[in-house]
């Protein structure tokens, strides 16, 4: 692929260009089952397989940023599930670069907001080894650059639709957050998620405002109190009781 050679990216990163694969998250996993190093990144161009949370298609057509990395840190695959919250304070940094006067805002528990639309998805998938621990991490992660759906299930958006002018190419975006995510992944790698929590709720979207949360066969309402010291949704149900959600689509009642 053109361009990928003139990228500024921090050395902690091996990136690999396609054109287009199925899915950039299966690339790396192949990549990571031969042994690859941690901080490998596989970019595509187009997926035609693309996947997001719980199963749904993730469509990738060329103009969007594709992409996956592999991390090898030594957590527990509990602690690697924080890295979703590392994710989105890199790709909020990495958007405001270019569209500095919009509104970012973080979205549990890691989708991130422009405008309070969707704006980008992190996929998360891991392997234990044979004690419990963390094997590996895939970080698969989509921006809407160009072209957004307008059928999902939460309103989303591009940065083209919100600022024509400045819409950069797939690789500006991807070297804009390879360099935001790298000092974050520092600081959760050496303090652990206490300042990356906070760090992520000073950008939460809907922190103490009325929520609904969805789960598989219920929908939750309540008040969004914070995120616990594990990433976990702290709801104040509307009958009174708390409830500490750990998956879920969170909806808020006004945006
Ligand atoms: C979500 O549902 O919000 C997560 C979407 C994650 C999409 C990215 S695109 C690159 C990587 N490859 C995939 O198949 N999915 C992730």
């Amino acid at each position: 692929m053109k361009g990928s050679s003139s990228l500024t990216i921090p050395p902690f990163f091996d990136l690999q260009s396609r054109d287009e694969v199925g899915s950039t998250n299966d690339e790396v996993r192949l990549l990571a089952e031969q042994g690859a190093q941690d901080g490998t990144v596989v970019w595509a161009l187009r997926q035609s397989a693309g996947r997001g949370r719980h199963g749904r298609t993730w469509t990738s057509p060329e103009g969007n940023l594709y992409f996956s990395i592999l991390l090898r840190p030594s957590v527990s695959i509990a602690e690697a599930a924080n890295l979703s919250f590392v994710a989105s304070l890199g790709l909020a940094d990495a958007i405001r670069t270019f569209i500095p006067e919009c509104k970012i805002s973080l979205k549990w528990p890691n989708d991130v907001l422009l405008e309070g639309r969707k704006i980008s998805g992190v996929l998360l998938e891991s392997k234990a080894n044979n004690s419990g621990k963390l094997e590996y991490l895939i970080m698969g992660i989509g921006v809407n650059l160009q072209h957004y759906p307008d059928d999902a299930r939460y309103p989303a958006t591009s940065i083209l639709e919100q600022n024509k002018d400045n819409t950069p190419k797939p690789g500006k975006m991807l070297e804009a957050f390879l360099n935001s995510f790298d000092p974050w992944y520092k600081l959760w790698n050496k303090e652990g998620f206490a300042s990356i929590r906070t760090a992520w709720l000073d950008q939460a979207h809907g922190l103490g405002d009325k929520i609904y949360v969805r789960l598989p066969g219920e929908t939750l309402s309540g008040r969004f109190v914070t995120i616990d010291q594990d990433g976990a949704l702290d709801l104040d149900l509307d009958n009174g009781n708390q409830r500490l959600i750990t998956a879920g689509d969170v909806f808020f009642a006004s945006s």
